[in-house]
């Protein structure tokens, strides 16, 4: 049963963004400063539009906090839509004359213009777009970055890093030290590993923009310190790979998920895929690192870091754009262009750590006891000790 729920609420040229999280022990130490940095990431990555220049992502926090501390209470969240300013009417609460200016009737192929317009019966697609567009992800990376000062408290990190954009791959095997992987991949103007490989991308996110064109990609989301037992083999919604297949894809633009080797792992023998058993040197077992189940085995987490690799769609709004029909006459025509980014893959991956961040404490609330954040440490640290006697 979840124990962290959140909620998102706002349009993308509405006045504000606004979040409830509910679930969190009391007496967690919690700062602006903590969700700050993380809004800060979301908003890199070469390829991004001039949206990103606007939007500060000033969070202000409404309640559930109070001199620095966790009340145990919902925690609210506000993200003020400095944009709104230019869109006073077109977004107006209250009710207006007439069709406002910059109305859409010409359906963007890749969004949920034309479906969403039809089942909520808005011949304005605006009225979707708006909640459609991922300007929302600002909140849900506030709140993960809640989660994610939980997992700290705990001695767990999140971390993310690019492996693909467009044609260009950067494998670079990952370290044991995914606490510092940020700090190494935030230098990266496309968040790769690999120098080389990030000036290929950042020459390839340039020749899609003068194309008039978008790029799609693969990013990977890590954690690292994880207690065994997290999620459950018991039943189908308790599984921690389905809770974090959900989250990714309900994230906008994910058509893929995979955990471990994933899709790669599909094609070899199961011999080149199962991570063996053999005994260590003080009568614990060991795998000798090989982590290719990613984490987790039949839903349960097995203390080993958990890695998901995410595939992105390209951008679906195209400078050039495709063609599409205008739905006032009936004529051809080409799709709607509002302001738009080239490549968000790096902001995907990480709004990703903040999407595995609250899947990963929703299960540690579950499994641990915990409506103070000092009692929730007491019982994983009893935990851990627990299983290391075994
Ligand atoms: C971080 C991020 C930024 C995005 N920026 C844009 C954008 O600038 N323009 C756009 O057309 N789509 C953008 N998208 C993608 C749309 O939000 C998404 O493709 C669209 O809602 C269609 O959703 P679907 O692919 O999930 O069906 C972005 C997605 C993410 C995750």
């Amino acid at each position: 049963m979840a124990r962290l729920r959140y909620l998102t609420a706002g349009e993308s040229h509405g006045p504000a963004l606004s979040g409830i999280l509910e679930g969190m022990p009391a007496g967690m130490p919690l700062t602006l400063e903590d969700i700050h940095a993380d809004s800060i990431r979301r908003k890199m990555g070469y390829g991004r539009g001039n949206r990103m220049k606007i939007e500060t992502d000033d969070v202000k926090i409404l309640a559930g906090v109070r001199r620095g501390e966790t009340l145990g209470s919902p925690i609210a969240l506000y993200i003020e839509n400095r944009d709104h300013q230019k869109w006073l009417d077109i977004m107006a609460i209250e009710p207006r004359e007439g069709v406002a200016a910059r109305a859409v009737y010409i359906p963007r192929p890749g969004h949920t213009d034309r479906v969403g317009g039809l089942k909520y019966d808005r011949p304005d697609m605006r009225d979707i777009l708006e909640r459609a567009s991922a300007r929302e992800t600002a909140m849900r990376v506030a709140l993960g970055a809640i989660a994610r000062r939980l997992l700290a408290e705990l001695g767990i990190s999140v971390a993310s890093r690019v492996v693909r954009i467009g044609e260009v791959v950067d494998e670079t095997p990952l370290d044991a030290d995914i606490a510092t992987l940020n700090a190494r991949v935030d230098e990266s103007p496309v968040r790769v590993l690999d120098p080389h490989a990030a000036e290929r991308i950042v020459q390839q996110i340039d020749t899609a923009r003068e194309a008039g064109d978008t790029l799609g990609g693969v990013f990977e989301v890590v954690a690292g310190g994880l207690p065994i037992g997290l999620g459950s083999h018991a039943q189908w919604d308790r599984r921690l790979d389905g809770r974090i297949g959900e989250a990714f894809l309900a994230l906008n633009a994910i058509k893929g998920v995979e955990l471990g080797l994933g899709f790669r792992g599909s094609a070899l023998p199961g011999s080149a895929v199962h991570d063996a058993y053999f005994p260590g040197e003080n009568g614990e077992l060991t795998r000798y690192g090989s982590n290719r189940a990613g984490g987790i085995e039949g839903g349960i987490s097995t203390g080993q870091p958990i890695v998901v690799r995410v595939a992105m769609k390209p951008i679906s709004t195209l400078m050039k754009p495709l063609p599409s029909v205008d739905l006032r006459s009936g004529e051809a025509t080409n799709a709607y262009i509002e302001r738009s980014d080239v490549c968000a893959v790096p902001a995907a991956a990480v709004i990703g750590e903040s999407l595995l961040a609250l899947v990963l404490a929703d299960a540690v609330l579950e499994t641990f006891p915990g409506d103070t954040i000092g009692m929730l440490r007491d019982y994983v640290g009893a935990w851990r000790e627990k299983i290391r006697a075994r």
